[in-house]
C-alpha cells in the first residue's frame, strides 16, 4: 500500500489548525494559530468572532505549512477537513477554504469528525491499536465512547450539561485567574492547574454535594453541578457567605491564599466525575464484551493535558489491571490540524468517506 500525504484543516472552535501528516504516520509541519487572548477579553467564545479570525488566520496557516513541508498541493493525496461537531460559522470557514483547495488541485475531501480524531490521535503518538476505550474531555465536550475501527465508535457516555473545559474556565473566570501575574494568556483549565499546584489542598476546601451523578447507573457526565457547588464555596471561603451573589469577585492577597486550595478542590471533584465515569464504562464495556479483558484507555480533548486528570485516570487503570492510560502530547490534546490530517489519512488509506470533487457539493455542516 502507498504512502500518502494529506493535508488537514481544523477550524471547529477556537483554533486554526494546518498540517501536513502522511499515511505511515510522519507529521511533515503543524501550526495553530490560537485565539485565546480575544475571547479572554470578551469573556468567552463569540461564534462570529472567531469564525472572522479562522477567516483572517486560514490562508496564512495553510501556506506556512506548504512552505515549511515544501510539498506542492499537486502532490498532496487529499485535503481532510473537520465538517462536525463544532460552532457552524467556524467549520463553514475550514469547509470553504478545504474544498476549495481540493476542487482546484482535483484531490479527494475528506470530511473528519473532530472528536474521533482527538481520540485516534493516540495512534500516531503512541502506537495504541483498536479498539479501545476512548475519554475525550474538551471545551465543548465531555464523552466515553468504545473505537472499534477508524469510522465506528460506539457511544457509552456523554455530557449531559457543559464541558468539563467550560466548567474549568468559568470558574477560572469567577476568579478572575487571568488577572494574575503569568496566567494572563493561559486557558482557564491550565490557570486552575497551575493555581492547585502552588500548594493547593483539596481536602482544605472539600467541595461536597456538587454533583448527584456521581452514584448514577450509567456513563454519562454532569458538570454544571459542579461550578454552582464551586462558586458556592468560593463565596463562603472568600466572602463569608455562600449566596454572596456579587460578581465578580474582588482580589486582594487575603482572598488569594485561598486561591490554591479552591482551585485543587475543583480539579478534584471534576477528576472524580470522570473517574467514576471511566470506571462505569470500563465495567460495562468488559461485561457486554464491547472490549476484550484488557484495552487501552484513550484520554484527550484539552482537559487532558490537565496533571490530575492524568494521574487519577493512570490510578484507575491500575486498579482495573488495564495497560496505563494513553494521552498524547499536551499540543495534540488541544485542538490542533495534525489529528485532523491523521483521522483524514486513516480514512484515506482504506478509501473512507473520501469525496471526489464532482460530489463535493454533499459535503457539509452536520
Ligand atoms: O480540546 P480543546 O482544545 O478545545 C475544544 O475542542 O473544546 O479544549 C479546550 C479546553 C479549554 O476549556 C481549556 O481550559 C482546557 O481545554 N484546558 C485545560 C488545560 N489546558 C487546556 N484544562 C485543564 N488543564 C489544562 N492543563
Ligand atoms: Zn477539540
Amino acid at each position: 500500500c502507498s504512502i500518502g500525504t494529506i493535508l488537514g484543516i481544523e477550524t471547529s472552535c477556537d483554533d486554526t489548525g494546518v498540517a501536513m501528516v502522511t499515511t505511515d504516520g510522519r507529521i511533515l509541519a503543524e501550526t495553530v494559530y490560537g485565539q485565546t487572548t480575544t475571547h479572554l477579553a470578551t469573556g468567552g467564545i463569540v461564534p462570529a468572532t472567531a469564525a472572522q479570525l479562522h477567516a483572517a488566520n486560514i490562508n496564512p496557516a495553510i501556506s506556512q505549512v506548504l512552505h515549511e513541508t515544501g510539498v506542492a498541493m499537486e502532490t498532496v493525496d487529499a485535503v481532510a477537513v473537520t465538517n462536525c461537531p463544532g460552532m457552524a460559522p467556524c467549520l463553514k470557514v475550514g469547509l470553504v477554504h478545504a474544498k476549495r483547495l481540493a476542487r482546484r488541485f482535483n484531490k479527494p475531501l475528506i470530511p473528519v469528525h473532530h472528536m474521533r480524531a482527538h481520540a485516534l490521535t493516540a495512534c500516531l503518538t503512541d502506537g495504541v491499536q483498536l479498539p479501545f476505550l476512548a475519554l475525550l474531555l474538551s471545551g465543548g465536550h465531555s464523552l466515553l465512547a468504545v473505537a472499534r475501527e477508524v469510522d465506528d465508535f460506539y457511544l457509552v457516555g456523554r455530557g449531559l450539561d457543559q464541558s468539563p473545559g467550560d466548567t474549568l474556565d468559568k470558574c477560572a473566570r469567577y476568579l478572575r485567574l487571568s488577572e494574575l501575574p503569568g496566567l494572563g494568556d493561559l486557558p482557564g483549565g491550565r490557570a486552575v492547574e497551575i493555581v492547585a499546584s502552588q500548594g493547593g489542598d483539596s481536602r482544605a476546601w472539600p467541595l461536597s454535594g456538587s454533583s448527584t451523578r456521581f452514584n448514577k447507573s450509567d456513563c454519562n457526565f454532569s458538570f454544571s453541578g459542579l461550578q454552582s457547588a464551586f462558586r458556592q464555596l468560593a463565596n463562603r471561603v472568600l466572602l463569608g457567605d455562600p449566596m454572596q451573589l456579587s460578581e465578580p469577585l474582588q482580589h486582594n492577597h487575603l482572598v488569594r491564599q485561598h486561591y490554591p486550595h479552591l482551585c485543587a478542590s475543583l480539579q478534584y471533584a471534576l477528576c472524580r466525575m470522570v473517574a467514576t465515569r471511566t470506571a462505569r464504562a470500563v465495567k460495562f464495556a468488559r461485561r457486554t464484551e464491547l472490549l476484550p479483558e484488557s484495552f487501552p484507555i484513550v484520554v484527550s480533548g484539552g482537559v487532558a493535558a490537565n496533571s490530575a486528570v492524568r494521574s487519577s485516570l493512570q490510578s484507575l487503570a491500575k486498579f482495573y489491571d488495564l495497560p496505563s492510560a494513553v494521552f498524547p502530547p499536551a499540543r495534540l490534546c488541544t485542538d490542533n490540524g495534525v489529528m485532523i490530517a491523521w483521522a483524514g489519512a486513516q480514512l484515506w488509506r482504506r478509501r473512507l468517506h473520501c469525496v471526489m470533487p464532482r460530489d463535493f457539493a454533499s459535503v457539509d455542516l452536520e
